[in-house]
Order: C-alpha cells, then structure tokens, then sequence
C-alpha cells in the first residue's frame, strides 16, 4: 500500500509506539486521524486529533461516522497490563482481551465497509511476539495476543474478496515506558540490542506494509516464530 496521499487511523496515539505511527505516516504523506482515550495528551502537530475508546462500541461508532475517508487503519492500543492467568486478577485478564482482542475486532468490524469503499486499503494490526513465546508474570497478556493473532487471519481470509490488505506486525522487545515500567516490576535487566526504538520499528512496519508484506517480523518475533516447529517454550528475558 502506497502511505503518500493515504488517510490513517491509528488508536493510542497519546504515548508509546502509536504516537511514533501517527509522527512517520505524516511524515510519509498521509493524513492521520491520531485517535486516543484522552485527546489532550497527543502531541502529534499534523494529526487530526480525536476521542476514542476501542472497547466502547459507541466511541467506535463515532470515529467510523467522523472518519469515512481511512483507508488505513492501525490497531495499535492495547491494555498490555493482563498479569498471569492463573492467579492473576480476573478483571485485568478480561481487560487485556477486552482492548487486545474485542476492541481490535470492534474497529475491524466498523472500518471494513469504510475500507472497502475507498478501494480495499489496509488493516495493520499491531501483536506481539509473546502470541507465539509467552513471559511468566504476563501470561494473560500473551493469550489475549495469541487470540489476536487468531483473528488477524481470519479477518485476512474475509476481507480478501474486498482487496483489503490485512497485515500483522510482531514486535519483540520495544523500549515504551510501559515494557521498562513491567521489567522493573519483575527486576529484569534487557541484554544489550535486545530492545528496538519505537521510532526503528515504526518505519520497518511501515516499509513492509508499503512493500505488501502480510507479517513484519523483527528479529525477536522471526526466532519466536520458528519455535512453533518444536514443543512450545517461554519468552526468554
Ligand atoms: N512495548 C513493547 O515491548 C511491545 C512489544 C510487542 C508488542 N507491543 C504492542 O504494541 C502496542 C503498543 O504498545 P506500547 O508499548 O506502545 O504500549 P503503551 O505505551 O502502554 O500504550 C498503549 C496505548 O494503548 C492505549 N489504550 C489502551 N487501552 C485502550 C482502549 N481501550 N482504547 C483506546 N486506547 C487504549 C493507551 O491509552 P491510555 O494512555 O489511555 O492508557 C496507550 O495510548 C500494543 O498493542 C502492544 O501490545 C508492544
């Protein structure tokens, strides 16, 4: 898909990897809608700022009202917080499926009719490597982006006849505030280059839409791929 003279959506633009997706598609030629929970927190000069909360249905209906013109949409917000399954709280396991998966869906669901009449575009949905390796301490959070892995191919096998591109990016380790915030939670130090900047991320995501690409992978997400093959095994930090 072509970003010079597309119009983009993006969902938790306030903080994080989503405000590096709405600074380089404006600076790649598109229009953004910089969406966010709380407006006033977007710092994004360019951006058409607006409320939105992917888990309320009325919030989604509004955006798809206000903004008939995307042909790109990017599923970046998600509550990452989750906790483990087993004994974590059931409230934050519900909220991290909530946003991960029903609020992905809920977007996906308002923006395909919109898509397909401004010629199929694209769906970018933003996932995690631990869909594939799940981290002890945030196992819920790794199942909520298992399941949103999930529904990314199946979205892509129904909005194929409407030329819809559906494509995932799988991150590894991304330095937000959030992924420092967990690993002082749970006293991890990262090993040198293990984390990506959000800003070197955002253009390999945004390079391997533009070049068709269906999974962008970067090197933590290719190696936790390839596990698939033998028995599953935890995220390694
Ligand atoms: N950082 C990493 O290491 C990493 C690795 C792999 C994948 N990812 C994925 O990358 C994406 C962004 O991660 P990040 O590290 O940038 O996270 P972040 O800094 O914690 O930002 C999350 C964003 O999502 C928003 N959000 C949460 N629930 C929402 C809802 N119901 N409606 C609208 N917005 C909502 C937050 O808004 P509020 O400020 O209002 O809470 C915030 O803007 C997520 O999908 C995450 O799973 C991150």
């Amino acid at each position: 898909m072509k970003l010079d003279g597309a119009t983009a959506l993006v969902t938790g633009t306030n903080r994080g990897i989503g405000h590096h997706f709405a600074v380089e598609l404006l600076r790649r030629g598109a229009k953004v809608y910089a969406t966010a929970r709380r407006p006033e927190l977007v710092n994004v000069p360019g951006a058409e700022v607006v409320r939105l909360d992917i888990t309320d249905q009325s919030s989604v209906d509004a955006i798809a009202a206000l903004a008939g013109d995307v042909d790109l949409l990017i599923n970046n917000a998600a509550d990452t917080a989750g906790g483990n399954l087993v004994t974590g709280d059931m409230d934050g396991i519900r909220s991290t499926l909530d946003s991960n998966y029903y609020g992905t869906l809920a977007m996906i669901r308002a923006f395909a009719p919109i898509l397909a009449r401004n010629g199929g575009g694209a769906i970018l949905n933003v996932l995690s490597a631990v869909a594939w390796t799940p981290v002890e301490g945030n196992t819920a959070y790794a199942a909520a982006k298992s399941a949103q892995w999930g529904l990314t191919n199946g979205v892509r096998i129904e909005l194929a006849d409407q030329g819809t591109q559906v494509s995932a990016l799988v991150p590894g380790l991304i330095g937000t505030q959030t992924l420092f915030d967990f690993a002082e939670r749970h006293g991890i130090e990262f090993a040198d280059g293990a984390v990506m900047d959000p800003a070197d991320l955002v253009r390999l995501a945004l390079d391997g839409l533009e070049a068709g690409e269906i999974e962008i992978l970067d090197a933590m997400a290719v190696e936790a791929k390839a596990s698939l093959a033998g028995p599953p095994r935890a995220f390694a930090l």
